[in-house]
Order: structure tokens, then sequence, then C-alpha cells
């Protein structure tokens, strides 16, 4: 679904070359859930943003079911860090503007109706969202992002907002969702136990420069437990691997 060989990007800031990634290896199978975890301004959302098409690399190639990606296509979704509603269109709006994008919302307009029950939004589709809370904006763009049925969902800390419980709800929703639409998903997360839950493979990614440091398979039987052994054997190991990773050995690995 996604090749990724030898990527590099550089930004400009203040006239001073800032070197996100020089040399990134990476390929995701279709259908399959993969987390990018490490820490802040490793070149996670970067390196979202160069699959999504929307920055260029420096050098490297991206391939995206085998085409070369060079721009933004709505089979690639992506959800934005910060949820990144519009916020001059209002609930229903926004969950129905990928559809209006594509020409296919006057055939559709039944399936924003069922979006909006599918993340308990019902009831707000005349709100904006400022008036909104965060979780409701997060689950509002996870619909926008699902609706228009991407092959391929680029989420960055898509739950960063919700509280622990919702969190954890949405999760499950998600991973309910991905497996009715057979959706590829590429995540960022700060959380260890999200990760672990939701993914088939965690890369663990470091900084200065970004690189991916270490990528653990996550062979658990779904639907998970958050409480098994198993999991917790998991999620100490990515814990381990996040604290004393510089003990690691420095190696270049290839998925
Ligand atoms: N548009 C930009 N212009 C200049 N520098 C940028 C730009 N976007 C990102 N960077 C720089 O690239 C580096 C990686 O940023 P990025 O947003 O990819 O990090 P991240 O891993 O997503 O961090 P976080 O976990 O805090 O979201 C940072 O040093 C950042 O300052
Ligand atoms: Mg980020």
């Amino acid at each position: 679904m996604v090749k990724i060989e030898h990527l590099s990007k550089t930004f400009i800031q203040n006239g001073i070359e800032v070197k996100v990634f020089g040399n990134i290896n990476l390929e995701v199978k279709k259908g399959e859930f993969v987390s990018l975890i490490g820490a802040s301004g490793c070149g996670k959302s970067t390196l979202l943003r160069l699959i999504a098409g929307l920055i260029q690399p420096d050098s490297g190639t991206m391939l995206a079911n085998g085409e070369p990606i060079t721009a933004p296509s709505p089979t690639r979704g992506f959800a934005f860090q910060e949820h990144a509603l519009f916020p001059w269109l209002n609930i229903y709006s926004n969950i129905a503007f990928g559809l209006k994008m594509l020409g296919t919302f006057k055939n559709n307009k039944s399936l924003v109706n069922e979006w909006i029950e599918r993340v308990g939004l019902k009831g707000f589709e005349k709100s904006f969202s400022h008036q909104l809370s965060g979780g409701m904006c997060q689950r509002a763009a996870l619909a926008r992002s699902f609706i228009v049925r991407p092959d391929l969902l680029l989420l960055d800390e898509p739950l960063g907002a919700l509280d622990a419980f919702t969190r954890m709800n949405m999760q499950d929703e998600i991973l309910r969702i991905q497996e009715q639409e057979k959706t590829t998903m590429i995540m960022v997360t700060h959380d260890v136990d999200e990760a672990v839950y939701m993914s088939d493979r965690v890369v663990v990614m470091s900084p200065r420069p970004g690189r991916i440091r270490k990528i653990i398979n996550i062979e658990l039987p779904r639907p998970r437990s958050r409480i098994s052994g198993l999991f917790t054997e998991r999620r100490n190991k990515l814990l381990d691997i996040l604290h004393f990773g510089g003990e690691e050995k420095e190696e270049e690995y290839k998925i």
C-alpha cells in the first residue's frame, strides 16, 4: 500500500536548515494498522504530511498503491493533529465536506446522517466547532475522514483531546470501522497503550535527525484485552525502548 525509500526532508527555519530526517524506509501493507511513536519533533507529522502528498521530500521515493505520491489524493485521507474542522461550517457540513468535494454528496446524503450517528453527534448537526468540546470535534473530524472511504487513512494524534474513557471507546470505534472498511491506517500517537492496543506494528522514531529506530510487531489476537499479561508484556517492551533507547543498537529497520 505504501512504500517509502531513502526519504529525506529538510526545512529552512529563519535561514537555518533543519534536517528532519535523512533516510527513512518504510513499507505498510494493505489493511495494516501501523503506529508512529517517538519524541516531540522527531518528524512524525512531517512523515504523515509527506505520505499525504501535502509536502514534497528533498529526495527519496514514496509510492502508494504502486503510484508515486506527488500531490494529495482523496484515496489518502488525513486527520490533522489539531482536529482542524472548518470553523465556518457546521458539523453536518464538515462531515459532508469530502463527499461534496468528490461530487457524490447528492446521492449519499443518508451517509452523512449515518456517520453523525456513528460518532455520537446526533443533535449537534447545526453546531459549530467552537460550540463543542475537543472530543466532539475530534469525533467529527474522524467521521469526516472515514466518510469518503479512503484506502489509506493518516491520523495525526486523532484522539489527543479526549478524556481517557472516551479515548478507549474511540479506539474501539476506529478499529471496528477499520475492520469493516479494510482501511490501511498510519497513526501518530504519544500513548504507548494506544499504540499496542491498536497496531499491527509500532514504529519507534528518534529525533535529530529523525529516524526509525525500531519496529515492534504486535502479534496479539484481536479483539485485544488491555489487561491481559501478553498486552502488558508488549507495553512494557515498548516503554523500555522509549525510555532506555539510548542503549539500543542503531540499526536501519525496514518494514
Ligand atoms: N513547515 C515547517 N517549517 C519549518 N520547520 C518545520 C515545519 N514543519 C515541521 N518543522 C520542523 O520539523 C521538525 C519535525 O516536526 P514534526 O511536526 O514533524 O514533529 P513531530 O514528531 O510531529 O512532533 P510532535 O510530537 O510535537 O507533534 C521540527 O523540528 C519542526 O520544527
Ligand atoms: Mg506532530
